[in-house]
């Protein structure tokens, strides 16, 4: 496999283009998983419209509210894209446009496919590699197994980012199904463990607490130093990398790392 610093990778689109042959037919088709508000897309899509604009991006999410965010941003900020939003769940959605007889390039940026249980990521790429044709590609994000302590400190942070991203967990139950989490009596417990390569937090209370769900009728009694296991992000070795791909129909073509070899955005073939 061969790698690409992006600090030295400026032709990071030529690359996938050369690779992908994206430009053979003159159209082809840029799918996103859980595109989200599409912020990291945004970058590489604005630098793609540079050489073409002969592609449709489809951004597919289960959200519409956040797709709605997204088509507004990228209408004012990227006015020559052709875009089609597409709500729902990542296969029902994929299943959708397989119809189209244009070249395809699945994203899944960001670090998603780390929150899957460990074997069930493999499971989801042969379930993108059902829907793809030979030749289309995928662009999947891996965040790198590195030193365990930079990994411990990343969900340690010290200005609480991570903290207050798990909070936010209970404060959506207490705004939006009406919960009485005592939120400010949670302590965020994050643990990284080298061996299975798995980041994990938990919110501990440090009170009794009784939590009543109106909706459903039912309480639930969380004890003083009981947890709430809020998150789990794997870590991949390249060897794993490439086995999920070859395992599941792909040939691996690059990988994108930034300069620190901290994280990877891996280039794979439909074979
Ligand atoms: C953590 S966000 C990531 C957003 C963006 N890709 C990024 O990296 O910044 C995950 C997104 O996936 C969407 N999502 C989660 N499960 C989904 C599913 N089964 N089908 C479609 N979208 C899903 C969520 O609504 C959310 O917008």
């Amino acid at each position: 496999m061969k790698k690409n610093c992006y600090l030295y990778s400026l032709n990071l689109i030529n690359i996938i283009n050369n690779v992908v042959k994206l430009d053979t037919n003159g159209h082809f088709e840029i799918l996103e998983l859980g595109a989200g508000d599409g912020a990291k897309t945004k970058v590489l899509l604005g630098h793609w419209l540079k050489k073409t604009s002969a592609f449709n991006y489809i951004p597919i999410d289960i959200s519409q509210n956040v797709l709605d965010i997204l088509s507004k941003s990228f209408k004012t900020e990227l006015p020559k894209l052709n875009i089609s939003p597409l709500q729902g769940d990542y296969f029902r959605a994929l299943a959708q446009t397989k119809t189209s007889k244009n070249r395809r390039l699945v994203l899944f940026l960001g670090s998603n496919i780390g929150n899957f249980r460990k074997n069930n990521e493999s499971i989801f790429i042969q379930a993108i590699s059902e829907q793809l044709k030979p030749n289309d590609a995928v662009l999947i994000g891996f965040d790198l197994a590195k030193d365990p302590r930079v990994i411990r400190s990343a969900y340690n942070d010290k200005s609480g980012i991570t903290k207050a991203f798990n909070l936010n967990l209970l404060q959506r139950c207490n705004r939006e199904l009406n919960t009485n989490f005592a939120i400010e009596e949670f302590d965020h417990y994050p643990i990284y463990d080298p061996l299975t390569r798995e980041a994990r937090s938990y919110l501990v209370s440090n009170i009794a607490q009784k939590v009543s769900f109106p909706n459903s009728g039912k309480t639930i009694d969380i004890a003083k130093g009981e947890i709430i296991h809020t998150e789990t992000s794997r870590k991949y070795t390249h060897e794993e990398i490439n086995q999920l791909f070859t395992e599941n129909g792909f040939n691996v073509e690059r990988s994108f790392e930034d300069c620190k070899g901290y994280f990877a955005d891996v280039l794979a073939v439909k074979k």
